[in-house]
């Protein structure tokens, strides 16, 4: 078992990225639809104002023609707001993409496995790293997807999944079980707040992973040592912000705090101070293309107000190296933000006119939070 920290591909972290070739494209995340089968309270979702619908197919083909073409070399991300599976096309644009030697990765809430997706599909298909947002590990937290399925259901698709994948030759490279923490974060919404329910849900995926009978369960599982990760992943009375654990062969927990969504997810009461000045790694190297075509550089957009073009009018290229994305990456470098979006998400959350420490409300001290957001861990196989 081995455990460490994670760079992301969020908000958080966007500055930290390392750019690569100017204007290379590193990630592409492909919004297959905005349509989705849960509405969880953390997610902005119920946000979104702009209309739901399903990318066609030929759209779907075309984009990913085109980043073949263009020598992409990144992960070509299936979703950014919707439920992927959703998509009555999904297998054949997982394939499309797959066949044209594209890096294909997959986020889902895995609701729609296995009516709509096999789970041999899912892990033979040459997926490279399925993101299982499984998120709520209990019948409490679970309240927060807003669905109608019981927790229970929902756990055997995903026991159904991680025994597939314990019990078959898969070809999916990696798979993420994800856990969403909200342990000193700004989100309005709790989810996992105590690390002995993280415990406890890493100590159940390993039962199954291990049961009793099993060969390997002495040698390759040990309780004290997922004990002994999450203690890591809370250093002292502090939390990291991504940590992941590997419980199994391609099989990994990714411990991940949840985000407020460019601040417009805040706790009651707080307002946000807007700020045009900082610096964001997703202008030079994400693109998002929501179902209809639209264009924006960020994940987070979720209503797409970061326009950058538009995918079914303009070729990927243009739109990567045109006058608008260019404009935006050049101020970016002198550490202005053109959109108003990324005005609040860099802002300042404030209550009554104050600065809004949600250290202060757990009594900690501001310093002892940086510090534990630098804390490296080393990696311990
Ligand atoms: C917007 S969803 C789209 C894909 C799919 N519907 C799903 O839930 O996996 C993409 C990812 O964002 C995660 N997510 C949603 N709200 C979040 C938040 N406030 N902070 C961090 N991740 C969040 C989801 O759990 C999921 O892993
Ligand atoms: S997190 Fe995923 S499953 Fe939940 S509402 Fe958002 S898009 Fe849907
Ligand atoms: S909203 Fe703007 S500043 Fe915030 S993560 Fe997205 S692109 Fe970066």
């Amino acid at each position: 078992m081995s455990f460490r920290i994670r760079r992301e591909c969020c908000r958080d972290r966007a500055t930290e990225v390392i750019l690569g070739a100017k204007n290379m494209l590193s990630t592409v995340f492909l919004e297959l639809t905005n349509h989705c089968n849960m509405n969880c309270e953390f997610c902005a979702n119920h946000l979104m104002s702009r209309p739901r619908g399903y990318m066609p197919l030929d759209l779907a083909k075309s984009i990913i023609d085109q980043l073949r073409q263009m020598n992409f070399k990144g992960s070509l991300i299936k979703s950014l707001m919707g439920e992927p599976l959703l998509h009555p096309n999904f297998k054949e644009i997982l394939k499309y993409s797959i066949d044209k030697g594209i890096k294909s990765n997959v986020i889902t809430n895995f609701l729609a496995v296995p009516e709509r997706v096999s789970i041999e599909k899912l892990l033979t298909s040459g997926i490279d790293t399925l993101c299982l947002s499984y998120q709520t590990p209990n019948q409490h937290t679970f309240q927060t997807r807003r669905t109608k399925l019981k927790f229970d259901e929902y756990f055997k698709k995903l026991k159904m999944i991680i025994s597939y994948a314990r019990d078959n030759n898969i070809n999916t490279n990696r798979i993420e079980i994800h856990i969403l923490h909200s342990l000193y974060n700004y989100l309005n919404v709790e989810v996992v707040n105590d690390d002995r329910l993280i415990e406890s849900a890493i100590l159940k995926l390993c039962d199954i992973l291990y049961p009793d009978n099993s060969k390997f369960s002495k040698q390759k599982f040990d309780e004290k040592n997922i004990i002994k990760a999450v203690k890591k992943f809370r250093q002292g009375k502090q939390y990291l912000d991504t940590f992941e654990i590997k419980i199994g062969s391609r099989i990994y927990v990714v411990l991940k705090r949840a985000n407020t969504w460019a601040n417009r997810l805040i706790p009651e009461g707080c307002e946000v101070e807007p700020k045009n000045r900082g610096n964001c790694g997703f202008f030079h190297n994400s693109l998002g293309i929501l179902w209809d075509g639209n264009c924006t550089v960020c994940c987070q957009d979720f209503n797409g107000s970061i326009y950058v073009g538009d995918a079914k009018t303009t070729s990927i290229a243009d739109i990567n190296t045109g006058k608008r994305l260019t404009g935006m990456r050049e101020l970016e470098k002198k550490g202005q933000l053109e959109s108003d979006y990324c005005h609040l998400c860099k802002g300042t959350i404030k209550r009554n006119g104050r600065k809004f420490s949600i250290i202060k409300n757990h009594g900690l001290i501001n310093k002892g939070f940086k510090l534990a957001n630098q804390i490296k861990v080393k990696l311990i196989q």
